[in-house]
């Protein structure tokens, strides 16, 4: 059986929680590839509401194994804060399994990137706090601290004195702050140990086995397209590829064995932090979408921006994803006003752009140029077939599809579990 990629396809927050949740029992194992807990999942299910932020939102269901892939950071305070929360609420995380290669965040990494953002001044990123730019610096400067770090003792103090060497001369003398000695991150570290030590797994083995064995694999992006260090609006951007092919780098399963990339999208537009956002809204209209949707962020509690729907964004993430499907979550958001707006195209300076602007400066100056669809007032959360919905919101999901260039394979109407117009099977037939 084939593997399946879930990548948001703005700037997060679209709701993938709820698409891994749909899939529910079809799924035997929910990888999460990339970023650490800075994501922020909320899924509902009978009613209550979870809200992970590094564990795979496959978690909650049940039969299914949760799988932190090497490609993800991970604060281990944060993940056994997480597995308590759970277990308290009777949802079992025995199963989890987290990748030997992943690395892990300490302290300083959250202490860099505060002071770091504020050093920035007017310039900063908006980032979450969480370390998760520092810690992927450091993996890419060879001076990072893997999980399996924790049961090497001699070979854990040996990296975090490597780490910290460079570490204490920034933070002492250009940031002004206190160093930061080896015992306490080496003692802090060690003291997860013995809590982890079950759970971790060579997962890319585990992974192509339960392929090998025609289990289903999901592989969850967090973030999103455009929040991607590649092919987001960097430098406001996060420091790992949600994208599709990070997929592969995150979780050691091979391009060949993917068979489905799902796209999620919600029907207009958010995004947390600084960056370019073409279609922001800053009247009325964004303040009762950020109402109605409950646009907050999950993982800081910051209110989200909001704007209209981007086809300009959601065709060049088809292209960068490859996109086999999308799923539209909270088309009821939008019920409710006069004319729905699209932004089909960019115009940046008198020039139109159909495609996204080759540079950063263009995508700056990009101006939204609408086309307008009739609205509609009826309540959609009841409508569990693409038929139910009024003939506008039908239009409306019907021009997406036009213009995004991949097929909707589902739409979410509401909150809960069972609020979903399920439009094509997203796992294939065995
Ligand atoms: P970082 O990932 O904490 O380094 O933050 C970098 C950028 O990504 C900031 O603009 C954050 O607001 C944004 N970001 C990180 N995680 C999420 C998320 O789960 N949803 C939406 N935005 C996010």
């Amino acid at each position: 059986m084939p593997a399946i990629v879930l990548v948001g396809a703005q700037w997060g927050d679209e709701g993938k929680g709820k698409v891994t949740d749909l899939l529910g029992s079809s799924v035997d194992y929910c990888v999460r590839y990339q970023g650490g807990n800075n994501a922020g999942h909320t899924v509902v299910v009978d009613g209550e509401s979870y809200a992970v932020h590094l564990l795979p939102s496959g978690v909650i269901t049940p039969g299914c194994v949760p799988v932190i892939g090497n490609g993800v950071v991970v604060d281990p305070a944060v993940l056994l804060d997480e597995i308590a929360m759970l277990e308290a609420r009777g949802v079992s995380t025995e199963r989890l399994l987290i990748s030997a290669n992943a690395h892990l965040i300490a302290p300083y990494h959250a202490t860099i990137d505060k002071v770091t953002e504020r050093f920035l001044g007017k310039n900063q990123i908006g980032t979450t706090g969480r370390g998760i730019g520092p810690t992927y610096a450091d993996k890419v400067n060879r001076v990072g601290v893997r999980v399996q770090d924790l049961f090497d003792p001699g070979i854990l103090r040996q990296k975090v004195e490597g780490a910290l060497d460079q570490k204490n001369h920034l933070l002492l003398k250009v940031y002004n702050r206190r160093a930061i000695t080896v015992n306490e991150i080496v003692d802090g570290f060690l003291r997860y140990a013995d809590a982890l030590r079950p759970k971790v797994a060579d997962t890319s083995a585990v992974l192509n086995t339960a392929l090998d064995d025609n289990k289903v694999v999901l592989l969850e992006g967090a973030q999103a397209t455009m929040l991607d260090v590649d092919h987001g609006t960097y430098p406001f951007v996060t420091s790992s590829n949600p994208t599709a092919g990070g997929a592969c780098i995150g979780s050691g399963v091979g391009p060949t064995r993917i068979d489905r990339v799902v796209g999620v999208l919600k029907a207009y537009t958010t995004r947390v932090g600084a960056g370019p956002f073409p279609t922001e809204l800053h009247d009325a209209d964004g303040q009762h979408l950020r109402k109605v949707g409950g646009e907050y962020g999950v993982t800081t509690g910051r209110p989200r921006r909001c704007g209209w729907f981007d086809a300009v964004i959601a065709k060049y993430s088809t292209r960068i994803n490859g996109f086999t499907d999308y799923f539209l979550t909270k088309l009821d958001v939008l019920s409710g006003f006069e004319r729905v707006p699209i932004c089909v195209a960019y115009d940046v300076d008198g020039v139109r752009h159909d495609e996204m602007p080759m540079t950063q400066t263009d995508f700056h100056h990009a101006r939204p140029i609408f086309e307008y669809l009739d609205g509609w007032w009826e309540d959609i959360s009841g409508c569990r077939s693409f038929e139910d919905l009024p003939k506008a919101a039908q239009a409306y999901v019907k021009r997406l599809e036009e213009l995004i260039g991949a097929p909707v394979a589902g739409v979410g109407v509401g909150p809960g579990r069972d609020e979903v117009i399920a439009i094509r099977e997203l796992v294939p037939a065995a």
